[in-house]
């Protein structure tokens, strides 16, 4: 057994940012964080656009961006949490640039602030179109210097340990070595990300298995808003099934307009916003024009656009479309919606704590209330620094209460030692994503859901069996993880009823006999 006072599940930005301030303010205590990749492998990693924050108050304001957020998050954002996110931002940049993360300036010397859809005003701050990457190489290298921080790379988190709804550890899978390992810690912080990979078809890399929700889950943590799944409009169309390249939402920022495949510009029959409506809107039109037309993709257009401050500002996209024939001078982009974001997941209030004493959750696996039905775009940076700075300083003030009895941890229960069959695990997959795009989607239906609902039932039992019967091994845990994924989100969606934000459903009464 390893004991340590913080245990941090997940290495993107959520993890590492709080791993780093705690280790600073206390370099005698032990900070822990398990990671079930390499280290910087994480959905922070892949962060185009930017991060929201209001830098220029010349133009822009506080109250346009907490508005901007408030809108798209269609009536059901937590206000206290939105005002305080959005005036946090500055001071959260100030951090980032003093670990040595760099923005792109503009000839003025002031930060160049790219667009996206819902925003009323110009204010992503960005690093060319790979923001993420640079993000997470700043913090992890300032971790990586700390003492007292050990960083376990290929480390699976398989389940929480709790006694008395008290979070005293997590057992987690060693890959090198297949032994399973017993983490004691005082406290656990869950940034464990996103779900895409339940979808298949997503933006997200092959980690985003809703991991750490599912163990949240398992051990009656609240959970909530599942239901509002975020599909990203623009994901580069190739065909295939897997993570999709993701177009910039900056993209249509800087100008580009979305087009069906006979050219129609369609987004002003939709929103007056036009292309630079909010996500949900735009992923829900073309959602509809491909239902209309029949076709595979809609098109992004940038063959208008100066072509040198394109490839300025967006390198790597114009990289992977010149890499993919897509010459963007001539031709147009190919696009469609992808799973890219959930904007619910553990129910934390406005220090990060979870519903179990001890438990934290920062980052795209929490639910703070900041996104409502729809996430702004770039907010999602911006509520994983904002949130690991208030974890961080709630942890830091109230100290660590002993349990009133000693803990006596269990050792992992070794059941078999069957391996499973890969080719299981990846029919299994196949099956559930396809039922969570057919069932669970941008449109969704009651009839449907229910389904879905029956089927999971099943696939849930089946996997129980396994489980019981086979080596514990990533693979078939996170198969588990995504079907209680599924089961939350196709639960949630039967007990929504009115659509908002990124959430349309019919209902069996709503459909015309
Ligand atoms: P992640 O960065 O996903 O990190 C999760 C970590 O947990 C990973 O290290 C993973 O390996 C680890 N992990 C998961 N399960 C386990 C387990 N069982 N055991 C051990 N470790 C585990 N947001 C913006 O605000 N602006 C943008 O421009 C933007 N662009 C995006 C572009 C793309 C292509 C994608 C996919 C997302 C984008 N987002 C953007 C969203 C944003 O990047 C994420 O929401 C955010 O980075 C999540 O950070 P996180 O720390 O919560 O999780
Ligand atoms: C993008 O660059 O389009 C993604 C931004 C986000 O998810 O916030």
């Amino acid at each position: 057994m390893i004991t340590t006072n913080y245990l941090i599940i997940g290495s993107g930005v959520a993890g590492l940012t709080f791993a780093l301030k705690i280790a600073n303010r206390f370099p005698e205590r032990t900070i822990t964080i398990i990671t079930k990749a390499n280290a910087d492998e994480s959905n922070t990693k892949y962060a185009q656009g930017g991060i929201a924050i209001v830098t220029d108050k010349t133009e822009d304001s506080y109250q346009k961006h907490i508005e901007d957020t408030l809108i798209c998050g269609d009536g059901l954002c937590d206000k206290t949490v939105v005002k305080m996110v959005v005036t946090e931002g500055p001071k959260r940049l100030k951090e980032l640039i003093e670990w040595g993360a760099q923005f792109d300036k503009n000839a003025k010397g002031t930060f160049d602030l790219g667009k996206e859809g819902g925003h009323s005003e110009n204010r992503v701050v960005h690093h060319k179109d790979q923001t993420g990457h640079e993000i997470q190489r700043a913090i992890l290298e300032q971790v990586m210097q700390k003492e007292n921080i050990t960083v376990l790379d290929h480390h699976f988190a398989l389940e929480l340990i709790t006694q008395d709804n008290r979070c005293i550890g997590a057992y987690a899978l060693d890959e090198k070595t297949n032994e399973v390992i017993t983490y004691q810690s005082d406290f656990t912080l869950l940034a464990t990300g996103g779900i895409g990979h339940l979808y298949g078809h997503t933006t997200n890399p092959i980690i985003a298995t809703g991991d750490g929700i599912a163990m949240a889950y398992r051990a009656n943590a609240a959970i909530q808003d599942m239901e509002f799944i975020q599909f990203h409009p623009t994901a580069l169309f190739d065909n295939t099934g897997g993570s999709k390249f993701l177009i910039s939402e900056a993209v249509r920022g800087f100008g580009a307009r979305l087009r069906t495949k006979k050219g129609e510009l369609f987004m002003l029959n939709y929103d007056s916003r036009g292309d630079l409506a909010s996500r949900d809107i735009v992923s829900q039109s073309i959602d509809l024009e491909l239902k209309k037309s029949g076709d595979e993709c809609v098109y992004l257009d940038c063959t208008h656009l100066d072509m040198e401050g394109f490839k300025n500002h967006f390198p790597m996209i114009y990289k992977h479309c010149k890499k993919a024939g897509i010459d963007l001078e001539t031709e147009w982009i190919p696009v469609v919606p992808a799973q890219h974001y959930l904007c619910g997941g553990i129910v934390v209030d406005i220090n990060g704590k979870t519903s179990i004493e001890n438990l934290y959750a920062c980052g795209e696996c929490s639910r703070t209330g900041l996104h409502g039905a729809n996430r702004l775009a770039s907010n999602s940076l911006l509520e994983a620094l904002v949130y690991s700075d208030k974890i961080y300083h709630y942890l830091a003030e109230n100290p660590f209460i002993e349990p009133k009895t000693a803990s006596i941890i269990p050792r992992w229960q070794i059941q078999s030692k069957i391996k499973i069959a890969p080719e299981y695990i990846a029919q299994t997959k196949a099956k559930l994503q396809l039922l969570m795009r057919q069932n669970a989607g941008i449109v969704r239906f009651d009839s449907d859901l229910l389904k879905a609902k029956e089927a999971l039932k099943s696939l849930q039992s089946e996997i129980d069996e396994k489980i019981k019967n086979h080596l514990v091994c990533t693979d078939l845990y996170e198969l588990n993880n995504m079907i209680d994924i599924g089961n939350l989100i196709v639960q949630q969606s039967i007990d929504r009823h009115g659509n908002c934000g990124g959430f349309v459903k019919y209902e069996t009464k709503d459909i015309k006999q």
